[in-house]
């Protein structure tokens, strides 16, 4: 099939690359020319396990293709993925010009019948809305052309993107349309072969989908952080609690690592997205705004153990800092806890030595203004000359570091670990000083 995606962040890129490995001809669209060059080099404008050399298979085989030209792009496919960015506007709410600019142009430019796809996190309602932003170009080309708006929600994460898109657990797909239902069902058959996994909806509830999906995996989060501050207070360890309440099938293992706070592009957006639509349909979440307070102040924990530990002016003491991206296997930095924990830690006169596999780079990038911040070649590199080490994110590398170096090259041999690599137990033995989150 022909599809175009419009828009080549994490989610256009991977829904282009991997509609293209089973075979369909993709033109992926943006309007930044620089993405565009990069792509058509053979690169990637981002990190993300396994796509460059899925983009670059695809790309060779001709069936991969990328433009700036908005007329080709709209003639191209008779699937038009929109994947564009819905950025907070200053109330909370997705700010949805990106998404309806697309759409207008489908309506001003297209000449024959095409299914509009949302594959952004919108608001519920959007749907609605890009229907009304075509028909309204078509009217005033004047013409009567056919065609039909789908949401189709996108579930995949960071890190393992291209795996969750290839095997899904789930295909959402809200459309009234039936020609669009038949067209979404031959695209996604492939990807969902051994049982049908496709959840045929209306479309309000689709775009719902995504929202309260994101909304529930956050408040699992923010209710072990909250937990695990009580675990300290009460001489109980979170880690054991999560085991043991995470073998019940009815809540499940996943998404109950209590830690220094979730980041990224999507949880805390959305999270904040949900509550405005909430509030504004008169019916507030009161649940999910404390699901946000409790990730505000969670990403401060690590701060407040330092402070508790060295007083409030850090002035004359360096941290080592292990793992800058959001989460491990990216270098995603949007939202990510350590911008929090390094403003902070720098603000009360810290120097820091910071390390990160991948996200170094789009670390400097965002963090170029924060003074008495510099960055280490490797973690051991990180840690001479420190005080005290910081572990944010829970890259591999880290799980099992050399504890003798560590000991030898951190001056007050002690670790702050925002996300519970190591036991207790076993620091104590190796002679380190171990602060982690909800673990007497
Ligand atoms: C998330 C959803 O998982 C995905 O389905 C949706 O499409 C987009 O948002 P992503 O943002 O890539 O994906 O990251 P995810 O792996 O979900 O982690 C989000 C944040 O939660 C990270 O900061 C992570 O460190 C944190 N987290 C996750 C925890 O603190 N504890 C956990 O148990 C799990």
């Amino acid at each position: 099939m022909k599809v175009t995606v419009v828009g080549t962040g994490y989610v256009g890129l991977v829904t282009g690359a991997c509609l293209s490995e089973m075979g369909n001809h993709v033109l992926c669209l943006d309007v930044d020319p620089e993405k565009i060059r990069v792509l058509k080099e053979g690169g990637i404008p981002i990190y993300e396990p396994g796509l460059l050399e899925m983009v670059q298979r695809n790309a060779a085989a001709g069936r991969l293709e990328f433009t700036t030209d908005i007329e080709q792009a709209v003639a191209h496919g008779t699937i038009q993925f929109i994947a564009v960015g819905t950025p907070p506007d200053e109330d909370g709410s997705a700010d949805l010009k990106y998404v309806l600019a697309a759409a207008r142009n489908i309506g001003r430019l297209m000449t024959d019948f095409k299914v509009v796809v949302d594959k952004s996190t919108v608001p519920v309602g959007t749907g609605d809305k890009v229907k009304a932003a075509v028909q309204d170009e078509l009217d005033k080309r004047g013409l009567k052309l056919d065609f039909a708006v789908a949401s189709n929600p996108e579930f995949l994460k960071e890190g393992a993107a291209v795996a969750d898109f290839m095997r899904p657990d789930r295909v959402v797909v809200g459309a009234e349309d039936e020609r669009a239902i038949l067209l979404m069902r031959a695209l996604y058959a492939p990807f969902v072969r051994n049982h049908d996994r496709m959840m045929l909806m209306d479309i309000r509830s689709a775009e719902f989908t995504k929202y309260a999906a994101n909304a529930m995996l956050a408040t699992r989060i923010s209710f072990m952080n909250e937990l695990a501050l009580v675990a300290e207070k009460l001489g109980a360890d979170i880690e054991l609690v999560r085991q043991g309440i995470g073998s019940d099938p009815r809540i499940g293992f996943h998404f109950l690592y209590a830690g220094c706070g979730y980041g990224g592009s999507c949880f805390p957006k959305d999270v904040k997205a949900l509550i405005k639509t909430a509030a504004d349909a008169g019916q507030p979440l009161q649940l999910l705004q404390s699901v946000e307070e409790v990730n505000d102040r969670q990403k401060l924990v690590l701060v407040d153990k330092i402070v508790k530990r060295y007083g409030a002016d850090l002035s004359g003491k360096t941290f080592a800092v292990w793992g800058l991206a959001f989460k491990p296997n990216t270098d995603d930095m949007r939202e990510a806890p350590s911008r929090v924990i390094i403003e902070e830690l720098v603000r009360r006169g810290a120097k820091l030595q910071a390390y990160d596999p991948v996200a170094a780079h789009e670390a400097q990038r965002v963090l170029e203004d924060v003074s008495g911040l510099s960055f280490a070649e490797s973690g051991p590199a990180a840690l001479e000359g420190a005080d005290a080490l910081v572990i944010v994110t829970e890259w591999k590398e880290f799980r099992t570091p050399d504890f003798d170096a560590l000991r030898n090259s951190l001056r007050d041999k002690t670790v702050f670990d925002g996300r519970n690599l190591y036991e207790p137990a076993l620091m104590k033995t190796l002679g380190l000083e171990y602060h982690a989150i909800g673990r007497a």
